[in-house]
């Protein structure tokens, strides 16, 4: 039997890490961001409004699907206007970050190498009944994004965004220093690759916590608080210590 404590490695030095990373933070969003070209593979309910977001918050913003660039021109010029639609190997060539909004159960269709040296953002959920059941997830006891890590071996993998619904990502945006702002959780074993996702997210209107690795992803998948609520900065590290750090 495997606890909650096992799968959820290294609770209190990530908890450490996450307070320290705060700190962090707040010295980032003086800093001027390093991403200036976001790729957004998926152009679905997610892919569309993570683009749009980027777009309002000023970055050069390519969108591809699984095929041809031909196939989503128009769907972009019309839901997403300022996208340039591109195949997925020509929006990641020179992106600075990628967000990976494919379907779970597609996500091997994305080619890896393609995604070497990138940082990408891990925006899935496993979701059984959309996605089928997938040994990859149901067989193995790690989080979704250290599975998903894994097949993106050459890249930083940063999981975020998958625990707010696409209609709300442009909904409950709002400047930096907004009372109550709502805030994002995000886990990555690198943390440079965490601290550039962190000012991205707030230029997208998010306030952010820095749970820990990967492995602490697990504490914002589907079923969780989490996954499931909105929260402040604050609120949401009580939830993460909640979920990381249960006997605290
Ligand atoms: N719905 C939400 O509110 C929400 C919120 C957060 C996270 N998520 C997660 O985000 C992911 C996407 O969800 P969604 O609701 O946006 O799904 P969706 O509406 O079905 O869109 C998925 C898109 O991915 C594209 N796609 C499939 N394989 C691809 C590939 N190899 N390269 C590029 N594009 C590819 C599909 O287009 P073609 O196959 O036609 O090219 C489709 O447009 C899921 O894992 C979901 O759990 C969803």
């Amino acid at each position: 039997m495997v606890t909650n404590s096992k799968r959820v490695t290294r609770c209190s030095q990530a908890m450490a890490e996450l307070r320290r990373l705060e700190l962090v933070s707040s010295t980032h969003e003086k800093q001027e961001s390093v991403v200036q070209t976001i790729a957004v593979l998926g152009v679905g309910r997610v892919g569309s409004a993570v683009a749009r977001t980027a777009l309002a918050a000023g970055y050069d913003t390519r969108v591809a699907g699984s095929g041809a660039a031909e196939d989503i021109e128009l769907l972009a010029e019309i839901v997403i206007p300022g996208a340039r639609a591109m195949t997925a190997t020509d929006a990641v060539s020179d992106a600075d970050l990628v967000v990976v909004a494919v379907p779970l159960s597609k996500y091997r269709s994305v080619d890896a190498s393609m995604l070497a040296g990138k940082t990408v953002v891990d925006a899935m959920n496993y979701w059984p009944p959309v996605d089928g059941q997938i040994a990859d997830f149901e067989e193995d006891i790690a989080s979704t994004s250290e599975v998903v890590s894994r097949y993106f071996s050459g890249s930083r993998v940063v999981k975020t965004l998958n625990h707010i619904g696409y209609h709300e990502l442009e909904d409950d945006g709002a400047p930096s220093g907004t009372a109550g702002r709502r805030a994002l959780a995000i886990a990555s074993d690198d943390e440079a690759a965490a601290a550039a996702v962190q000012d991205v997210l707030d230029r997208f209107g998010f306030d952010t916590v820095y749970a820990g690795p990967l492995a602490t992803g697990r504490a914002f998948e589907p079923g969780t608080a989490i996954f499931n609520g909105a929260f402040s900065q604050n609120d949401l590290l009580r939830e993460l210590e909640l979920n990381l750090h249960p006997t605290h």
